[in-house]
């Protein structure tokens, strides 16, 4: 199992972006996580496919790209022509994730599944097998900066259990209030791709990914 570390630009420095994104490649970071909001599905609105084609152009990272729209089916296409490789859409705001999972899969990209907090992983149960990654949010969606919400621990576990049964590799991705105090935890368990704004973005991007990485190696 690979272990990742996926910085989410939604706390960058906007005006220097280029900068604080290749720090973050230079030091290790495989993904770029890109949160995309409508104000629909969660109550702000981030950024959309232009932004992310102008990144593509600035870095190697797999562009990791988390789709908090409603009926993100929509748009499937527009991400993967601006640059997506690996699309994550929420069970929630899906009427047929099942279709969406398969939109994404014809474009040649990963398909991710998320849910939120509230929602309980036995619903991922129809969708596993069809996934490459689980994200399990760790916050409501929505902003940066929140605190860890605590049972997020329990759904890992059950996730990374769910997968095993069924002898499936799924990567389990964690999503919101991660910083380098309770990181471990989440890697302990069953996590392998940690996304992090605040964390890595507030204060020096380069040093910050140093400390993730230094962590996330000892998983290998
Ligand atoms: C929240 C986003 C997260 C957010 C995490 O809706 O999905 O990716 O950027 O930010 P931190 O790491 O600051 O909690
Ligand atoms: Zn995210």
């Amino acid at each position: 199992m690979k272990y990742i570390l996926a910085p989410s630009i939604l706390a960058a420095d906007f005006k220097r972006l280029g900068e604080e994104i290749n720090a973050t490649e230079d030091n290790g970071a495989e993904y770029l996580h890109f949160d995309v909001m409508d104000g629909i599905f969660v109550p702000s609105i981030s950024f959309g496919m232009p932004v992310l084609k102008s990144i593509k152009r600035c870095t190697n990272q797999l562009m990791d790209t988390h789709l908090m729209i409603t009926e993100p089916i929509r748009y499937i296409e527009a991400f993967a022509d601006a640059g997506a490789d690996l699309i994550t859409i929420h069970l929630e705001a899906c009427k047929d994730a099942h279709a969406a999972i398969a939109k994404i899969r014809e474009y040649g990209l990963k398909a991710g599944l998320s849910i939120k907090p509230d929602t309980p992983v036995s619903e991922l149960e129809d969708y596993i097998e069809e996934v490459d990654m689980v994200l399990i949010m760790s916050v409501y969606p929505g902003f940066g900066g929140q605190k860890f919400i605590d049972n997020s621990f329990e759904k890992i576990r059950a996730v990374r259990a769910m997968a095993d049964a069924r002898g499936l590799e799924t990567d389990i991705q964690v999503d919101g209030g991660i910083y380098l105090d309770n990181v471990g935890q989440v890697l302990n368990a069953g996590a392998n791709i940690i996304v992090a704004g605040s964390a890595i973005f507030k204060g020096e991007p380069a040093e910050n990914t140093k400390q993730f990485m230094e962590i996330l190696k000892k998983y290998e």
